[in-house]
């Protein structure tokens, strides 16, 4: 029988091409978002557009419903008229440096909204529960690379606690209802269709309009980039292997990636940190064109490095991302300059 997947967030960067795969795999896919003006609406509307289209031309089973993860009654009447077994929650305030001047919307969205997912998951018996998390859990740890049996305790920005927050939650609807639940530690998501307020976008525009770009630490950052069909490979594998209890989980000796209920945490990361000036580098001679660079301070909320073990996941789908950012960043560049018809 066909699967029917609720994909929060589809009209997000990972939502959209999740959902796009997951059609193409014969997945039903009910998508959820409220196409909010954090960034360029036109930009999440062209996403939905291009579902839409592939649906029509295919006979896809594609479902998009407009709507506040806050709204309770709003999630229920989904539930109850859809009845999906399977939900990936994307949707979500994202950002880190946006958390800093509005805390509230990320109160709203990250914790009263995945609460609704988590009461929906246990009233309509949810097979699996995956959900966004993010590699800014690891706050102000060094020890490198991180790994999900690290201590994360502190998180400096409320972005990243109201992610970490969401696996505790999971945890208990885990613990409480046996619902199988994943947490998905993001590092970096770049690739077409990619999200303007992040670095990949922001510098890439700047660049070619010959606008300065504004480079934090000094340049003294890394980043473990991520490719967007990683991510979406490393998705499609954790929905048929949904969470299992760890049946060699020591209570005595606890490890937060996993528990003696049906719930797990894992990095979905290149384990390649690379330098930002050399990221800086491999856009400029992608885009054949030097950047105007202005040094800056760290700001308020951000890591100065990041590296993901992705070992855990490699066992749990046999699957690690691997796609190089030379090789990510040129397939970026093509889609950027044909979408803002810049050839
Ligand atoms: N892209 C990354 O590098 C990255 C890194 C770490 C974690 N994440 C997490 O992965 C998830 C997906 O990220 P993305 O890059 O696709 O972000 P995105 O902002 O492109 O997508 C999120 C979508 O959720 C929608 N949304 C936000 N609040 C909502 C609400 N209250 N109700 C309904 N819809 C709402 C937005 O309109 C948006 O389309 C997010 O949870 C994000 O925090 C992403």
């Amino acid at each position: 029988m066909t699967k029917k997947i609720l994909i929060t967030g589809s009209a997000g960067f990972i939502g959209f091409h999740l959902s796009k795969r997951l059609l193409d795999s014969g997945y039903e896919v009910i998508g959820f978002d409220n196409l909010n003006s954090y960034y360029d609406i036109q930009l999440k509307q062209e996403r939905l557009n291009q579902l839409n289209k592939l649906s029509i031309e295919n006979s896809y089973y594609w479902k998009f419903i407009k709507g506040n993860l806050e709204d309770k009654e709003k999630m229920i009447q989904l539930f109850k008229e859809f009845k999906p077994c399977i939900i990936v929650h994307l949707a979500a305030q994202a950002g880190v440096r946006y958390s800093i001047v509005n805390p509230e919307a990320y109160l709203k969205a990250n914790i009263f909204g995945f609460q609704n997912i988590l009461y929906c998951s246990e009233k309509y018996n949810i097979e699996n529960l995956i959900y966004a998390s993010s590699s800014s859990v690891y706050g102000g740890n060094t020890k490198t690379p991180f790994s999900e049996s690290d201590q994360v305790n502190h998180p400096v920005s409320l972005y990243a606690a109201s992610k970490k927050a969401n696996e505790l939650f999971a945890h208990v609807y885990s613990h409480l209802y046996n619902i199988p639940s994943t947490a998905l530690r993001f590092f970096t998501v770049y690739g077409p269709w990619g999200r303007p307020d992040m670095a990949p976008m922001i510098f890439t525009k700047a660049i070619i309009e010959k606008k300065p770009i504004r480079i934090f630490n000094n340049g003294d950052m890394q980043r473990d980039f991520t490719y967007i069909d990683d991510v979406i490979e490393s998705i499609l594998r954790l929905i048929k292997k949904p969470a299992k209890a760890n049946k060699n989980f020591k209570k005595e000796l606890p490890d937060s990636s996993s528990s003696w209920c049906p719930h797990r945490i894992f990095n979905i990361g290149n384990s390649n940190p690379v330098p930002l000036m050399k990221f800086i580098n491999i856009l400029e001679s992608e885009l054949d064109q030097k950047a105007i660079k202005v040094f800056e301070p760290m700001q308020l909320g951000d890591v100065k490095s990041t590296y993901s073990d992705t070992s855990k996941l490699e066992n749990w789908i046999n699957y690690k991302p691997k796609i190089s950012l030379e090789e990510g960043i040129k397939k970026f560049i093509i889609w950027y300059k044909e979408f803002y018809k810049l050839n």
